[in-house]
């Protein structure tokens, strides 16, 4: 079974998604822990509450951002897990990181990239005028929100629309998407190659 970690910083309903499809026997995985960089993220809680191993290294404690990722990667590397699943983190990773696990890091953003990358997806997209918003799960490499696609999902963008009520519609498919990658990728049947990433549909041993 593969062992996933999650990276979190704040309200965790992306990856209280995870757990709960975890939970429901939806993912063939073990969480075997959370990391947050903000203590109060409520992400914590919910980790507490599920009985998962909650990690804090509160970003403002370490002198800078390379402690901070020196102890983030040695804890990493302890763990030893199988996917690390960005959920409402709100940092970059560093590079060491990228690289000590190679494909196995993926990151949910709330806009169909390429675009509307960064802070504010939600927001960019209403301001830019587009009549189709979403979300996109996809591999993390050295570039902000610029890995291989594995899964997008829609939404339509209503005429009156707020960034809120957007955001809202956004997460729910986001609550769709991450478990639904995570679910393939602990079915072997994610493959990439270069920045094309398929799906297998035939897996042996799933129906
Ligand atoms: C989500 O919109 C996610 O796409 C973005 O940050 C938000 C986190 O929400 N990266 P939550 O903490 O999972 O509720």
């Amino acid at each position: 079974m593969k062992q996933i970690v999650v990276l979190a910083s704040g309200r965790g309903s992306n990856f209280q998604a995870i757990v709960s499809a975890i939970q429901e026997d939806n993912i063939r995985a073990q969480c075997i822990a959370l990391i947050s960089d903000n203590p109060l993220a409520v992400a914590v809680d919910i980790a507490r509450d599920a009985n998962i191993p909650a990690h804090v290294l509160d970003f403002l404690s370490f002198p800078d951002k390379s402690a901070y990722e020196e102890a983030l990667l040695y804890l990493l590397v302890q763990l030893n897990p199988d996917i690390i699943a960005l959920a409402g983190y709100m940092r970059l990773l560093g590079d060491s990181i990228i690289q000590t696990f190679p494909d196995s890091i993926i990151n949910i953003h709330p806009s169909l990239l390429p675009s509307f990358p960064g802070l504010h997806a939600q927001e960019q997209a209403l301001r830019y005028g587009v009549k189709i918003a979403g979300c996109t799960v996809h591999f993390v490499t050295k570039d902000m929100d610029n890995g291989p696609v594995i899964m997008q999902r829609s939404v339509p963008v209503l005429d009156d629309d707020d960034k809120e009520h957007l955001a809202d519609r956004i997460l729910v498919e986001e609550h769709k998407a991450l478990p639904e990658v995570l679910r393939l990728i602990c079915e072997d049947r994610i493959r990439r190659e270069g920045r094309k990433v398929t799906v297998l549909k035939n897996p042996s041993g799933f129906p």
